[in-house]
């Protein structure tokens, strides 16, 4: 979501006359967006904040604004903290950083600005340039009514609004016409979309984005286990461009802490639409997230989360240490969990949950998958995308989310010249912990063994 946002502030600063450099040196002004999800994000914001002093001390003329979550959560409470920051911009303030900029480089003064928009319809202009020229995000909805009671989003992300259906596609059709091939679509609680205001459902969205011509893949993120439905599933199959993947974030294995977290779910109802997802659609890769160390967690709770990850068997974890954040009920909650424990237990079900990441990646060995090339590697450290070299080692994903590395130079002449965005068929070699490497194939001396499968999102 702050990649989106990201996206966004530079929009507005180049509508007023900014530039972006990637050379901090360079820059007259920089905009920190910041996430405050867990403390160690919080952390980090302010970390990087306090090593601006050295650079504003070198050029005083030099801006520094703070946005995002963190500076939702504290608003003025940062200017005393950060003695050379300018602007502190709350997380629906974005449209207004022209203003505020130009009232800061006109009087030199200091400014606080985190009022929540009035106007709850949001309208984010598309942005015509970013890193991946292949994959967008593309914000449907923002905020969360949920109020777990460890999350801080709905404080300083607001009451859940959705988007426009019509800007939604609008704004897809934009960057499909520049290239883009996959997008995907973002809400905290995407089940729920259009529901408060009487738009189409998530499903009615996903139909409509699938008609798209040229898009080749839909993705998402995140659902709600408790509204994740039998819809969704369905969609699964008869939506040809969606991807075989779902987030479905599940937080602990254990009833007694998803009732003190206030999922609205209990484990057997997670495991029930988990084998109702996998019998509609057997490929399906699954990922989640886990919180360890939930204030009153005990040995017998973390180990019902041991055992749920064991029945399911995760194509891949998101796990985190449990932290206290401002305004989230659980922070008045007793029993907190030592830092040593909290740490020991993501120990643990990290080392369970690798095993399962790498038993589904190595099933993988052997089989065709469709890749769509995004660029190099990060590994990849030499040519350029507009002159890639003939041994670049290129990346894409598979439908299921998961990182294949390929080689340009192995794909046989008929399969012309590998660009970003160009759909490959890569035949699975290896498989590593995060990724898998593979050799690009003629897909027409392997049609027959493609057969029955989406092309798209096999
Ligand atoms: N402490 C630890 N993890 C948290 N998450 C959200 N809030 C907290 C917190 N206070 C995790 C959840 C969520 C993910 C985005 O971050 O697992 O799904
Ligand atoms: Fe936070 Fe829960 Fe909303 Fe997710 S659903 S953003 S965890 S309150």
């Amino acid at each position: 979501m702050n990649v989106y946002d990201s996206e966004q502030i530079a929009i507005q600063l180049e509508a007023t006359g900014y530039q972006q450099t990637s050379s901090l040196e360079k820059a007259n002004l920089v905009i920190l967006n910041t996430c405050t999800i867990r403390a160690k994000a919080e952390q980090k914001a302010f970390s990087f904040l306090g090593r601006l002093a050295r650079l504003k001390k070198k050029k005083p003329g030099l801006i520094v604004g703070v946005g995002g979550c963190v500076a939702q959560q504290e608003g003025a409470k940062i200017l005393k903290r950060v003695p050379h920051l300018d602007l502190v911009f709350g997380t629906q303030t974005i449209d207004r950083l022209p203003a505020l900029i130009s009232k800061i480089e006109a009087k030199r003064c200091r400014i606080v600005d985190v009022a929540m928009a009035e106007n709850p319809e949001f309208d984010p202009a598309p942005a015509e340039q970013n890193h991946n020229p292949v994959s967008r995000f593309v914000t449907i909805m923002r905020g969360c009514d949920n109020y777990c009671t460890y999350c801080v989003v709905p404080y300083v992300r607001g009451r859940e609004t959705s988007r426009h259906p019509d800007n939604i596609i609008k704004e897809i059709k934009l960057f499909v016409d520049s290239g883009v091939k996959e997008v995907t679509l973002l809400g905290q609680n995407v089940n729920s979309y259009g529901k408060k205001e009487g738009l189409l459902s998530f499903t009615e969205l996903l139909a409509r984005v699938q008609t798209i011509e040229d898009l080749l893949r839909i993705r998402f993120t995140t659902s709600h286990p408790k509204d994740f439905d039998q819809n969704l599933i369905n969609a699964f199959q008869t939506n040809d461009k969606l991807c075989n993947h779902i987030h479905l974030p599940v937080q602990s294995g254990s009833n007694r802490m998803l009732k003190r977290m206030n999922r609205k779910y209990t484990k057997e109802q997670y495991l029930d639409k988990v084998t109702k997802l996998r019998d509609t659609c057997s490929k399906i890769a699954i990922t989640s997230d886990m919180i360890v160390g939930f204030p009153g967690e005990s040995d017998a709770d973390f180990g019902e989360t041991l055992e749920l990850i064991r029945e399911v068997e995760f194509d891949g974890l998101f796990a985190f240490m449990y932290s206290d954040r401002p305004n989230a009920p659980a922070t008045r909650f007793k029993a907190k969990i030592s830092e040593p424990k909290k740490s020991e237990r993501l120990q643990i079900l990290l080392e369970l949950q690798e095993t399962y990441t790498k038993k589904k990646n190595e099933a993988l060995i052997g089989s065709i998958q469709p890749i769509i090339a995004e660029g190099f590697s990060k590994k990849q450290s030499s040519g350029s995308l507009d002159k890639p070299n003939q041994t670049a080692q290129w990346t894409g994903r598979t439908s299921t989310n998961k990182i294949v590395n390929f080689y340009h130079k192995d794909i046989p002449g008929s399969c012309g010249d590998m660009f970003p965005g160009k759909l490959v068929h890569v035949k699975i070699d290896k498989a590593y912990a995060h990724s898998l490497w593979g050799k690009p194939v003629d897909i027409e001396s392997t049609a027959e063994g493609l057969k029955g499968e989406k092309i798209y999102a096999a």
